[in-house]
């Protein structure tokens, strides 16, 4: 009896001195590094929830009954869908990486499963892979492949005791579940995953605040036994960062922090109360218009001058942006998201360097905007309209100053006393952000 006690005690202890002690691998340092220095990637939220055209959470928010739902499957057909396309866009866009949907909360896998036949390729008359055709096309096109992949399942009787969502969808609750068998399941796809579709730039998890009304988010851990989850990824590729989108500081064996919907430091969102922005690579992700997967109506679009403020804000903070597009049923990316991802990359053309591989500026966020810099390099990102920016004074000369747009020189006066002031040009509203670049005699 007291042996088995103590042999409790004893691996307890163990597993927290293992967790707490979780070193990155060196590989892993050096893809946390390339990571941020990306700044921008899609996000898409694909899957036979979009046939439905009402968002992905339509399953659980309508209390459809899951193997009604399941039904879904023989009638996905996404005959347009071409990978080249989407890549060719991704790349027009300026984007680094995308974070696909691998399997959502409702328990569809977009991918070949050998865990059932509720996937694309066993369960559809379409029959194909897209991951593999996406994996393949986004490599031709160096743009590096994520995975979203849910912990919370809407599908699956194994996935007992339910957690806060999916009561409606008319599972025979706790009939067959075994935990454990999950948890096995989850550990099969995600080797799929990372054997069969080459290198994985993030695996991004969604799903594990389902049971947080239950449990501490210490016990947390334990539950999802993310200690092994995260042993896994880390093992099959060392270079695969981890995210977990629970809303809280990260956990050990994460290699990245998500911000859902606002960017580090802000909580607009009302998911990340008192979220302390950690010293982690930082993502904010955040839809094109309100929704992650495709709704036909009711689904405001952000404009360019919004989307590109918000790409220069997360920049500002040192955090890439992860923006989300839903493509339609028939495999198509919607005009108005290609639209815009297009304008986006014209932007990111002309002033890529205030954005990829800068670092968060000196100069805090003020009316005017933002700043990021990068070695000797401070771009100032004129968000409102205004013809004069006075910044504090910065110990190293100014050696030259212009419009990074078109190289236009921009008047500016360094004092010690009034600190430094810039005469912003006139420049053309709708320019989303209109960005002034300082350069240093010294790195900043
Ligand atoms: C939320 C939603 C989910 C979406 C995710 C993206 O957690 O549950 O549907 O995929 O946000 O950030």
């Amino acid at each position: 009896m007291k042996r088995t006690f103590l042999a409790i005690i004893a691996s307890l202890l163990c597993l927290t001195v293992s967790a707490q002690g979780y070193v990155p691998t060196e590989e892993c340092l050096k893809a946390r590094q390339e990571f941020n220095q990306e700044r921008f990637g899609i996000f898409i939220h694909w899957g036979i929830y979009s046939m439905l055209a009402d968002g992905e959470w339509v399953q659980n928010r309508k209390n459809i009954d899951y193997e009604e739902y399941a039904l879904l499957a023989n009638a996905f057909y996404p005959a347009k869908f071409n990978a080249d396309e989407w890549a060719a866009l991704f790349r027009e866009a300026g984007a680094k990486y995308v974070t696909f949907t691998s399997r959502h909360h409702d328990g569809f896998s977009m991918f070949k499963t050998a865990t059932s036949d509720f996937n694309i390729v066993d369960g559809t008359p379409f029959g194909r892979d897209v991951v593999k055709e996406l994996a393949d096309a986004l490599a031709k096109n160096d743009i590096k492949l994520h995975f979203y992949y849910s912990h919370l399942d809407w599908h699956r009787l194994d996935y007992w005791p339910l957690g806060r969502e999916g009561h409606g969808v008319g599972r025979p609750e706790g009939k067959d579940g075994d935990w454990q068998s999950y948890l096995e399941f989850m550990r099969t796809q995600l080797t799929e995953l990372l054997t069969n579709y080459g290198p994985i730039g993030a695996i991004w998890f969604d799903g594990y605040w389902d049971k947080k009304n239950d449990y501490s988010y210490k016990e947390l851990y334990d539950v999802w036994d993310m200690e092994a989850e995260y042993a896994l990824i880390h093992k099959l590729q060392p270079s695969c960062l981890v995210a977990n989108n629970h809303h809280v500081a990260p956990y050990p064996g994460e290699d990245i922090q998500p911000f859902e919907r606002d960017v580090p430091g802000e909580n607009t969102s009302g998911y990340l109360t008192g979220t302390k922005v950690s010293s982690l690579p930082l993502e904010t992700c955040q839809t094109i218009n309100k929704d992650w997967g495709y709704k036909i109506v009711g689904s405001p679009y952000k404009t360019i001058k919004e989307l590109i403020t918000l790409l220069a804000r997360t920049a500002s903070k040192g955090a890439n942006l992860l923006l989300n597009v839903g493509p339609r049923p028939d495999g198509t990316i919607p005009d108005r998201s290609a639209a815009l991802l297009r304008e986006m990359g014209a932007w990111l053309k002309v002033n890529g360097e205030s954005i990829y591989g800068t670092v968060a500026g000196c100069v805090p966020e003020s009316e005017w905007g933002v700043s990021t810099q990068n070695g000797n390099s401070l771009y100032l990102h004129v968000l409102k309209g205004t013809d004069k920016i006075e910044i504090p004074y910065i110990d190293n000369k100014i050696v030259s100053a212009v419009a990074l747009q078109d190289g236009t020189p921009v008047k500016f006066s360094q004092k010690k006393k009034t600190g430094i002031v810039i005469d912003v040009p006139a420049f053309d509203e709708s320019c989303p952000d209109y960005v002034v670049k300082l350069s240093f005699r010294k790195a900043l």
